[in-house]
């Protein structure tokens, strides 16, 4: 709806009016924005980008692929998009280029992101370092993905993924637990500045239903 008559509205601007006024007029409706030094068509059309954040293991690959499908929209893993760029792994990026190095391709990653219409499944960790999650805000609406503690751990345990930071700890259910807490209690913060709070422990259909509607009705 919003979509359609920003649409409209751009392209009236566009036939009517001389490139100052147009810039004018449409930074009033908040069309264009001026990023990085180029002016990218529609803050609007960045709105509809959704990033799913939380807590490694808490699903939000699996979330972001089925809402993106019921949904109609593209579907982007920051963990795969990076790996793609550093044709590595994580566990090897981590390794051979350390934590702060992988921050940094995270940031840039996401600055650089210039995407319409998708759901962003985002790694655990990077609403929560270099200032990330004002991106994150600044770039579309935000679903933190709830999940305790104790369910963490059980689908760390299950999960095939190698995860860096908590590897070591697999086969140890007690000290996973004190390290997932820990870990939760600092990075928790960056998590509920979310735009959207979603109970991760059973998404069923009827869920992504409810979610895709609420999405919808912000973008009204
Ligand atoms: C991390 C989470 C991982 C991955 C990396 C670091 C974190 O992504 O980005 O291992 O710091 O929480 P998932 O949340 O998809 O497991």
């Amino acid at each position: 709806m919003l979509y359609q008559l920003s649409y409209q509205i751009n392209l009236l601007l566009f036939a009517g009016a001389n490139i100052e006024g147009l810039f004018y007029s449409a930074m009033d409706f908040g069309i264009f924005f001026l990023r990085n030094g180029k002016f990218l068509f529609s803050e609007y059309l960045w709105k509809v980008n959704i990033f799913l954040i939380g807590f490694m293991g808490s699903g939000k690959s699996s979330v972001g692929k089925r809402l993106a499908s019921r949904m109609g929209m593209k579907f982007l893993d920051s963990d795969r998009e990076i790996e793609k760029q550093q044709q590595k792994k994580i566990p090897e990026i981590f390794k051979k280029n350390g934590e702060l190095a992988f921050r940094q391709m995270e940031k840039e990653w996401l600055q650089n992101l210039e995407v319409s219409n998708a759901i962003v499944s985002l790694g655990g960790g990077t609403p929560c370092f270099e200032g990330n999650m004002e991106l994150i805000k600044q770039k579309g609406t935000s679903i933190y993905l709830i999940l305790s503690p104790e369910a963490i751990v059980s689908r760390l345990i299950k999960s095939k993924n190698v995860r860096p930071l908590v590897e070591e700890y697999k086969n140890d259910r007690e000290a996973l637990l004190k390290v997932v807490e820990e870990m939760l209690n600092k990075r928790e913060v960056f998590y509920k500045r979310a735009d959207l709070h979603l109970d991760a422990l059973s998404v069923d259909a009827d869920k992504l239903d409810q979610l895709g509607n609420i999405i919808r009705s912000k973008e009204d």
